[in-house]
């Protein structure tokens, strides 16, 4: 598998398995289970998708040694208060059942994030934490956050896909060494017409491959870690099929050209969004 170095010199894996909305547990554990089967190191949770027993579950019974795997999970902006930050983690590490977590990342830049971060970079020295992170941290929070911490973020994951590259964000990401990791690389499955494109279809004919490995081949080669979900086998398996092929400068041009720079979820300058957070699960 192919890996990104972080800033710190962990090899991170060149694409994930995402967990979100697979609430039924026995379901997520058998998803994982088969992510794992059919390569998928980097495994995707959060204590907000409630899932993370199950990941462990999986973790546990997969054979695959712990040491080949990365986890990265994220603390609920609800335990961004002194001292909940550091708890949150602990608590899901002993639900995945990990003495060690690869990435922690701070879910969305909302409420006391400052002393979460101090918290999370305080487990990173303790060396329980490979790397830290942010995620839904658009350029302006990243770099305050920067400027004023000892540690800046290894990664951070936002919404990319083709029509939600990030470019602005990207730029500042690469100037700090921020790694991107692309949520909802497939668009949540809200924009089928993605399928229908020239521009991912021509490709995919020519290529012998289908519009969804198109469309994270597209996002690999231009830097981020795509985490795709499914609750299906048979996508499982194709979405971690994308490391033999490549897209050619003309075809990357022809993606790039589909970007509109809208998020449909990472939007939190929205106060809109940013009010309603207030009751999220
Ligand atoms: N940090 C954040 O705030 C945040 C927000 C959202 C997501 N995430 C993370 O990013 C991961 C991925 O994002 P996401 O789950 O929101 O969306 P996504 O991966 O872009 O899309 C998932 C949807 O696409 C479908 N799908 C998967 N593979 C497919 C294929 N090969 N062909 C056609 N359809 C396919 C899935 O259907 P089936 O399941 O029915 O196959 C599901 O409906 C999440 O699971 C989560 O780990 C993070």
């Amino acid at each position: 598998m192919e890996t990104i170095r972080l800033r710190n010199g962990v090899e991170m894996p060149g694409i994930g398995f995402g967990t979100y909305q697979i609430t039924d547990l026995a379901q997520c554990e058998q998803c994982v289970l088969d992510a794992i089967g059919v390569g998928f190191r980097l495994i995707d949770t959060a204590q907000g998708y409630g899932n993370e027993q199950a990941v462990g579950a999986a973790v546990a019974h997969c054979g695959v040694a712990r040491q080949d795997l990365f986890l990265v999970t994220k603390v609920h902006f609800r335990n961004f208060r002194p001292d909940q930050c550091r708890r949150s983690v602990l608590e899901s590490m002993e639900k995945l059942g990990v003495d060690y977590l690869d990435s922690v990342l701070l879910h969305w830049p909302f409420n006391d994030y400052y002393t979460a971060w101090r918290e999370l970079e305080t487990l990173y020295d303790q060396g329980l934490l490979r790397s830290i992170g942010v995620s839904n941290f658009h350029a302006d929070r990243l770099v305050d956050l920067i400027n004023y911490n000892a540690t800046a973020p290894h990664i951070n994951q936002i919404e990319a896909h083709i029509f939600c590259q990030q470019k602005v964000c990207r730029e500042w990401m690469d100037k700090y060494q921020v790694a991107a990791m692309a949520y909802a690389p497939l668009g949540q499955a809200r924009r089928q017409e993605m399928y229908q494109l020239p521009q991912v279809t021509g490709p995919a004919q020519k290529y012998g491959k289908t519009p969804a490995q198109v469309m994270l081949r597209f996002l690999m080669q231009s830097g981020f870690v795509p985490i795709p979900k499914s609750v299906h086998s048979s996508r499982i398996q194709e979405n971690i099929q994308v490391f033999d092929f490549s897209l050619s400068d003309q075809e990357l041009d022809d993606l790039r050209a589909l970007d509109t720079g809208i998020a449909m979820i990472g939007n939190p300058e929205n106060p809109v969004r940013a009010e309603a957070a207030l009751h999220w699960k």
